[in-house]
């Protein structure tokens, strides 16, 4: 089978890259989803600047012992949410690097988008789109990523957890529902290495050709 990005996006200009292309606009809310291991930290390391990106792990890491301190993980997810809805009032691109696994923790960072004032007819301004990266992949692969990384390693039971929950609670179908306007579902290391990432902002087509790392091909 050849497994590539699927995509409930309408087909679009394909004449830029061979490779799936993931259209993000600017602004743009991009949350990635994903079991620990699935591999969202090397996603949006690989394809954002660093100060695009908002993570749960980097904010643990900051205020606690170390990325995997639970006695910090509320305060950190304050932090998230605050520093999220800043940038979105701002209207700059951010990316969410957490699990994102629960409906309800995806609802809330939805809900820190701006929301126009529809009150004398037009809205005042455009919506931020929220964009889904679901980084799918086999749960042999995941299990294999978390227990060979160097540092943190989650117990496989809790990654069994995460992984049954994703499947029964991040379909399509719940992501559209939940009010995503684009839900990309990359399914294996060779889709997730395969993508090109298209960033556009209004009517120009700016395509990001390089990506900010290389990819880590060779690696599990
Ligand atoms: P990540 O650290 O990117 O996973 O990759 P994650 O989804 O963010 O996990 P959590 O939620 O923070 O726990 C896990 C391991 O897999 C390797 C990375 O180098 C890291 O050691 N990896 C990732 C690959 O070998 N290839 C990839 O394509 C991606
Ligand atoms: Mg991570």
């Amino acid at each position: 089978m050849t497994t590539v990005a699927e995509t409930v996006d309408p087909p679009e200009r394909n004449d830029l890259a061979p490779q799936r292309r993931l259209r993000i606009p600017v602004p743009s809310l991009v949350v990635l989803v994903g079991a620990s291991g699935a591999g969202k930290s090397t996603f949006a390391r690989r394809w954002f600047p660093d100060s695009s990106i908002l993570s749960s792990d980097a904010l643990r890491a900051e205020l606690g012992r170390g990325e995997a301190d639970q006695r910090v993980s509320r305060r950190a997810f304050e932090i998230l949410h605050r520093d999220l809805a800043a940038r979105l009032e701002r209207r700059e691109l951010t990316i969410v690097d957490a699990t994102n696994i629960e409906p309800h923790a995806r609802r809330a960072l939805l809900a820190r988008r701006p929301t126009p004032d529809r009150a004398g007819g037009e809205p005042t301004f455009e919506p931020i789109r929220a964009i889904a990266i679901v980084l799918d992949v086999a749960a042999a692969g995941v299990h294999a990523r978390n227990a060979a990384r160097p540092g943190r390693v989650v117990p496989a039971d809790v990654v069994d957890r995460q992984l049954a929950a994703l499947r029964q609670s991040a379909t399509d179908e719940h992501l559209r529902a939940e009010g995503f306007d684009a839900i990309h579902r990359l399914i294996d290391p060779a889709a997730i290495d395969g993508v090109a990432l298209a960033v556009t902002a209004g009517e120009r087509l700016d395509v990001i050709h390089e990506p900010v790392l290389p990819a880590p091909l060779g690696q599990v």
